[in-house]
């Protein structure tokens, strides 16, 4: 019970990974708003994870939604101690076919998202006055370009340097802002990126996951799951002294 009596948000949190740490937080004592645009998907989270779940309604890019979500979890739970800024999409495309509306939108989900809900959190955790934690997701696409990805690796080279910055402008309020960068996670999420490599790279359904999986130095992709040990960490006391950090959770695939 690591995260007892301690208040969440994770954006994003309806499915995929940030339905993961939900579920890791209840089970380490946390309550948990599950917070996302599918409004509909995020309720039926709520109720399938526990009676500390509660489904938010959040679009990342709209700062009145953020200021609504934060005030709603400050409202129902006397306080926020922790934010995971989850939610993202992806795109793929070659350089001379991206177009400004995918560049817009991931940078609008991504960028402008993790920034100003990180900020309505941080604003606050420091009028509470009892610090807090905030968990940014990037990504090793953030740690590198790559050759079909250019906007989505460069939102998360943004959500790295983010975290610094954010990370130390913070910690005098004792706020820690850290990040993880994931690897290749199975789910909706790579079902939706097999699905445009195929178009871009001729390969079958399905084939471009076996690809990444057998490229994992640990041997397979990763799980929601196997991100949840480090997100109950940096959410937890232990990680008081860990500031402005991303941890690679990725089987091996990058080391910085
Ligand atoms: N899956 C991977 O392989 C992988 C790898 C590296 C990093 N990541 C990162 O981890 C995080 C979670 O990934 P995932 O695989 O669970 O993704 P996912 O696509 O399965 O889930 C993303 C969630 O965000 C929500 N969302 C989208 N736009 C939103 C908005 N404007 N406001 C609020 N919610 C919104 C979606 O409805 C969805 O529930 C993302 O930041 C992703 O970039 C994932």
């Amino acid at each position: 019970m690591r995260l007892a009596g301690k208040s969440a948000l994770i954006t994003g949190a309806a499915r995929g990974i940030g339905r993961a740490f939900a579920e890791a937080y209840i089970r380490e004592g946390a309550s948990v708003a599950v917070a996302d645009i599918d409004i509909d998907a995020a309720k039926r989270t709520a109720s399938a994870i526990g009676s500390s779940a509660y489904a938010v309604p959040l679009d990342v890019t709209d700062l009145d939604s953020i200021e609504q979500a934060v005030s709603s979890v400050v409202t129902r739970a006397g306080r926020l101690d922790i934010l995971v800024n989850n939610a993202a999409l992806f795109d793929l495309a070659p350089i001379v076919e991206i177009s400004k509306a995918s560049y817009d939108r991931l940078f609008a989900v991504n960028v402008q998202g993790t920034l100003f809900t990180m900020q309505a959190a941080a604003r606050a955790m420091i009028a509470r006055g009892e610090g807090g934690k905030i968990i940014n997701m990037a990504s090793q696409a953030g740690r590198r370009g790559e050759a079909l990805v250019a906007v989505y690796c460069a939102t998360k080279a943004a959500v790295i340097s983010l975290t610094q910055s954010a990370g130390l402008d913070l910690i005098k309020y004792r706020i820690n802002v850290n990040a993880i960068a994931p690897g290749v996670v199975d789910g909706e999420h790579w079902d939706h990126v097999d699905s445009l490599f195929a178009r871009y790279e001729g390969l079958q359904a399905g084939e471009k996951k076996k690809q990444v999986g057998a490229a994992v130095p640990y041997g397979r992709m990763g799980t929601p799951q196997d991100l949840a040990g480090m997100a109950v960490f940096l959410a937890s006391a232990e990680a008081d002294y860990v500031v402005a950090q991303t941890y690679n959770v990725d089987g091996g695939n990058w080391m910085s």
